[in-house]
Order: C-alpha cells, then sequence, then structure tokens
C-alpha cells in the first residue's frame, strides 16, 4: 500500500479554495464546485457508447458533509491507526464520513488515498486506469455463497459475504432467488474471457462488454457478476429485467454495491450497461453513491471519462 501523494484527477480547481481555507470550508466549497461541475448526467435515450456529452446541472439530493474539520485528514490519529489497520471503513470515518471522504479525494487533500490502490474498496478501474501491478491478485479470496453458474465463484471475503447478506434480503422480501456467473477473475482468466469475445464478435464489441486483462474489476476481487435463479439460474443478459434485476437496481446500495455500468455512464465507462455487474465499495461508499445520485464512479470520484483504450 502506498501512501505517498498521487495526483487523482484532472476536476476544475476552485479559485476560491487555497491553503489558508479551513478543511471543512474547503470541503464545502469544492462540494458545491463539484455538484455544478461533475453532477450526475441526466440521460433518458443515450445511444450506447456514445462520446461523452456535456454534464447537465440538475438538482442533486443534498448530502450531508461530515463534521471533520481538520486542515490535513491523514494526519488525524484516527486516520493513521486505521490506515495502520487496512481499515477502509475506519479509514472513511476517520475522514468525517463518505462524503467528506470524496471531496477531500477529489479537492486533492487526501495524500493518503490512492484511488489507484486495488487493495482498498475505493480503487477506480477503468480503460484508463489499469490495475498495478496489471497482474494484481487479491490477498486472499472466499467462496461466493450463492448459486454460481461458472467455477469463478470467489471474491474477496467483505464482497462475498455482503453478497450472500444482500441476497438473502431479496429472497426475504419477495424478490426471489439470486445466484451469481463470476466473481474473481485472475488476469489470465481475464486475458482468455476477452480473447474469446473478440473472437466471437469482434475487437470493437468486445471492448463494449468485455474489459481487456489488467482493466476489469473482476481482478480486484470487489465484483461479482448476478444471476436470477428461479427454477433454474438465467444468463447475466436477462438477469435486468427479472425481479431480482428490480430489487438489486434499487437495493444493492444498501449493502455496499452498486451497479457499475448503466446505460446512462456508457459515455463515461465505455462499456454497453450491465445491470448484473456489481461493484463494492463498502456501505458508507456505496451510500454516498447512491444519495448523491451517481451513475459512474468516475463522476463519483470527479475523475475524467474513460470511452476509449489508449492504445
Ligand atoms: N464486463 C466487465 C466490463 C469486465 O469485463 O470487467
Ligand atoms: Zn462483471
Amino acid at each position: 500500500m502506498s501512501f505517498a501523494p498521487q495526483p487523482q484527477h484532472a476536476a476544475p480547481r476552485s479559485p476560491i479554495r487555497g491553503p489558508a481555507l479551513p478543511f471543512g470550508l474547503a470541503v464545502t466549497a469544492v462540494g458545491i464546485l463539484l455538484s455544478l461541475a461533475g453532477a450526475p448526467i441526466a440521460d433518458a435515450g443515450r445511444d450506447e457508447l456514445a462520446m461523452p456529452q456535456p454534464l447537465v446541472v440538475q438538482d442533486v439530493p443534498a448530502v450531508e458533509v461530515g463534521a471533520t474539520t481538520a486542515a490535513d485528514p491523514c494526519s488525524e490519529p484516527s486516520v493513521i491507526e486505521a490506515i495502520t489497520a487496512a481499515d477502509d471503513d475506519a479509514i472513511i470515518a476517520g475522514f468525517g464520513g463518505a462524503e467528506s471522504f470524496r471531496a477531500a479525494v477529489i479537492a486533492g487533500n487526501a495524500p493518503c488515498v490512492a484511488l489507484a490502490d486495488p487493495a482498498h474498496v475505493w480503487v477506480v478501474v477503468n480503460k484508463a486506469r489499469p490495475l498495478a501491478p496489471i497482474d494484481f491478485a487479491p490477498g486472499s479470496l472466499a467462496d461466493i455463497p450463492l448459486q454460481m453458474t461458472t467455477s469463478s465463484g470467489q471474491a474477496r471475503a467483505d464482497v462475498a459475504s455482503a453478497a450472500g447478506e444482500m441476497a438473502d434480503a431479496a429472497a426475504a422480501e419477495g424478490a426471489g432467488r439470486i445466484g451469481a456467473n463470476n466473481g474473481y477473475r485472475s488476469y489470465d482468466l481475464q486475458v482468455a474471457t476477452h480473447a474469446s469475445h473478440v473472437r466471437s464478435s469482434g475487437q470493437a464489441h468486445a471492448d463494449a462488454s468485455s474489459a481487456r486483462a489488467g482493466h476489469s474489476e473482476h481482478q480486484t476481487g470487489l465484483a461479482i457478476d448476478l444471476v436470477a435463479c428461479d427454477s433454474r439460474c438465467g444468463a447475466i443478459e436477462s438477469f435486468g429485467a427479472t425481479a431480482q434485476g428490480e430489487w438489486i437496481a434499487a437495493n444493492a446500495w444498501e449493502y455496499g454495491f452498486i451497479v457499475r455500468y448503466e446505460q446512462v455512464g456508457s459515455g463515461i465507462t465505455g462499456y454497453k450497461p450491465e445491470p448484473w455487474h456489481l461493484r463494492y465499495l463498502g456501505r458508507d461508499l456505496a451510500a454516498a453513491y447512491h444519495h448523491g445520485g451517481y451513475h459512474t464512479l468516475e463522476e463519483f470520484f470527479g475523475l475524467p471519462a474513460a470511452p476509449d483504450y489508449a492504445h
């Protein structure tokens, strides 16, 4: 894990924010600016994979900013302790909660938080942000406690356990049984998966539905593809239209997950919608994402759109 300061983004800098501004005020000012500059996009009928559109300012539900007033949250004893313990929830709490955490990261006031570090729930992986190292593998994995339709049935332990809890809640609420297709995929498996897509549908279509190796969230252990299991488990492609898919779209955030690739965000992510692909962020960040009305992780963290690979 690296704690060296790193540039995270290309978000606009506020002319009213300077080094002398107290952190709480800076967070508020930057939050307002980003609400204007990076507010979730409104889009009902965009073509899949259209070029990124100008972001439309719309009303975003107010999100309470946490209470920290630290000028340098990374120097807070609670944050230092949480970093030492590699406790992501405690690190976020030390910043004053998910919204303060997000604002500090965007403002460049969180040098101890690296959005490129795949060991953390906040890692952002996309076509412009490969994993580092490119063949990264999680330190440990656990079995996903769901019926699986492939042999890729593992994820990080916290992710596997949250997925089980979420599926139990869906069943208890009458949405039906949820199974899973793929959890963790290694670099090598992603090479084979993507190559298979290229063989069957060509490079452009493959790149719109399958990440190149080193660019997949599945390689972090933080992603799971869900399926609906009624009399039998269906395919991932039919998940969105099922009762289970609708329940997940509405409720996954409460269990720490987001639907990572939505139609509305296709121009930013470069992927066709995948209502089955859930990305674990942890409950605090997922709640901030949901309440903030975001549709891509790139917007959430003020990062540039990444619809294409550089090469
Ligand atoms: N299908 C998603 C984009 C992946 O391959 O990670
Ligand atoms: Zn997936």
